[in-house]
């Protein structure tokens, strides 16, 4: 069972702790219709209380027409039928708790479904009404309003407004949608919108979750006047610090919003956690966000998108750890989710002319195919690397597997937004959200009792099967299990951190609590240190560490 003792603030479970995410469409179906759901998330919640992890944070399961995978709420106090009932989150939240697993929930604040009940009654009601203000609604621009209030673009690509249709047929007012047309965004300077978070959080919290994971956490304040901004190939190639501010990311007045959270989470015992997407760079404003007073986590964008380059490796974790410390939060890292490139592909992309770094920068990973094996080894690699370092490290299903980005999924078989709305240019999400293979002889891998999976799973998925790692030495599977049950036995997440000196810049080397670690990221072997091998990447018998493996020797 979990402490439910409040702890010493300095010690709270989410400073150090290991978060696995559960994208909840794939990850366990129990009803055989292809989708994952709640039950069959509850039947395999001993599988991660096995692989040693902390807690879950599970991804959207509130009621959804699921325009954006669960993304676009209409219901933020309910569960979308798709998943379950909330008598099945319930029993969820037991099972994980009965476990010792602390349990996330997704928040989505920047924007609600079009299917909720307040943006149909703000179209519904006109322009000027209370129920238009809760919504980010404006006149055109043009002689007859035809031309969108500004120039800004959908995170999915096309433009951020649509315009309404008014009862009577004739065109009306434009809504703002930041991400798709079927996402209006709030208006969070109104105080309404404010109150009801407010409920939504604690209608969660007095369930007992532990914390929210929050979506956009960066978007909420637009800036007063909403000015012309647009991100063209130049900004992108601009180094985030001298980039030109952006009126719709990274204002803050987000900050006043959170605080006003904190403040609601710190009347609940039990370290609740609110943990901020907030898609910012450079790291020292991202940690803006985890002030005493505002979030407790960030996720650490600018390591996970870090490239296979050995001196932005050793950069991205000073700034991380001098950025995150300088404001007493811990730093958090992460290597895959539901958005990007799964890390067993990303890390072999050759880091010159990747761009799988922003949704609508993933085009077809076709040419030429990266490397399995290599992405592979170095994704093992990464991850072991990650796991020593001091703070709160979160992955993403299947990452524990190996598995890699579903690559060749049929163009008609897409269902991420951002497929369409750049007419198949960006290839979008869908190949990290594939369902997970568990058997490697069932139906769906394993994932539910039929052969149906909401997204095809390629063929080389099953080698990749649970079944065929569990108890297999050297499989990924086994990897994760020794490296979560040493990072715990030897105190990592709460350790400290040094670099080693006297290595080439391509070999990592790090001591925490009393741990070395090496990660060699060159390609070729490196003589390994002597001392004891606690856990390795790749075979180290032979003396030496190979290319893209990763050691911790005490
Ligand atoms: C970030 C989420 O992780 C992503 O999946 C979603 O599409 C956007 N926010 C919009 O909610």
């Amino acid at each position: 069972m979990r402490d439910e003792t409040t702890t010493q603030p300095g010690h709270e479970w989410w400073r150090s702790a290991v978060i696995y995410q559960i994208y909840p469409r794939s990850f366990a179906d129990s009803n055989g219709d292809g989708i994952g759901d709640l039950p069959g998330i509850a039947g395999r919640l001993p599988k991660l209380a096995e692989l040693g992890v902390d807690a879950v944070w599970l991804s959207p399961f509130q009621k959804s027409p699921q325009k954006d995978a669960g993304y676009d709420v209409s219901d933020y106090c309910d569960v979308d039928p798709l998943f379950g009932t909330m008598a099945d989150f319930d029993a969820l939240l037991d099972e994980a708790h009965g476990l010792g697993l602390r349990v996330i929930v997704d928040l989505v604040p920047n924007h609600s479904s079009e299917e909720h009940e307040w943006f149909k009654a703000a179209l519904a009601t006109g322009p000027g009404s209370e129920e238009r203000a809760r919504y980010m609604f404006r006149d055109g621009k043009g002689a007859n309003g035809e031309l969108p209030p500004n120039n800004w673009e959908s995170v999915f690509g096309g433009p951020a407004w649509t315009r309404t249709t008014n009862p009577d047929g004739t065109p009306g007012q434009w809504y703002l949608h930041l991400f798709d047309s079927s996402q209006p965004d709030f208006d969070w300077t109104n105080r309404w919108v404010r109150d009801r978070f407010i409920e939504i959080l604690k209608f969660w919290l007095d369930k007992g979750i532990d914390g929210f994971r929050v979506d956009v956490a960066h978007g909420l304040a637009k800036k007063a006047g909403l000015p012309d901004f647009l991100r063209d190939e130049a900004y992108w190639l601009t180094k985030p610090e001298d980039r030109p501010e952006n009126p719709y990311f990274g204002n803050d007045g987000v900050h006043e919003i959170y605080r006003e959270w904190r403040a609601l989470l710190n009347t609940y015992a039990g370290d609740r956690v609110l943990c901020a997407e907030a898609f910012v760079e450079p790291l020292t404003k991202m940690a803006k966000w985890v002030r005493p007073d505002e979030m407790m986590q960030a996720f650490n964008f600018p390591y996970l998108v870090t490239r296979w380059v050995p001196e932005k490796l050793h950069k991205v974790i000073d700034d991380s750890l001098a950025a995150f410390h300088a404001v007493g939060a811990p730093s958090t890292w992460v290597l895959s989710n539901h958005d990007q490139v799964r890390h067993a592909t990303r890390l072999a992309l050759d880091p010159s002319t990747m761009t799988a770094d922003r949704i609508t920068g993933v085009g077809p990973l076709t040419e030429p195919k990266p490397d399995r094996a290599e992405g592979l080894r170095r994704a093992r690699g990464a991850s072991t690397l990650m796991l020593a370092l001091p703070g709160s490290a979160y992955l993403y299903q299947g990452e524990e597997l190996g598995l890699p980005e579903a690559i060749d999924i049929p163009d008609a078989d897409r269902q991420d937004p951002t497929f369409w709305r750049t007419n198949g240019e960006s290839y979008g999400r869908d190949g990290c959200r594939v369902p997970i293979p568990w058997e490697a002889e069932k139906p769906s891998l394993g994932f539910g009792p039929s052969d149906q999976t909401w997204l095809p799973q390629p063929a080389e998925y099953r080698e990749y099967s649970r079944d065929l790692q569990e108890g297999v030495d050297g499989s990924t599977l086994e990897l994760y299990r020794t490296l979560l049950r040493l990072r715990h036995e030897f105190g990592l997440g709460t350790g400290s951190f040094e670099w080693l000196p006297g290595f080439p810049i391509e070999v990592l080397a790090f001591a925490n609590n009393g741990i070395r670690i090496y990660f060699n990221m060159s390609d070729a072997p490196v003589p390994l240190p002597e001392g004891e091998v606690l856990v390795a990447s790749a075979d180290v018998a032979s003396g030496s560490l190979p290319a893209a493996a990763a050691a911790w020797i005490r």
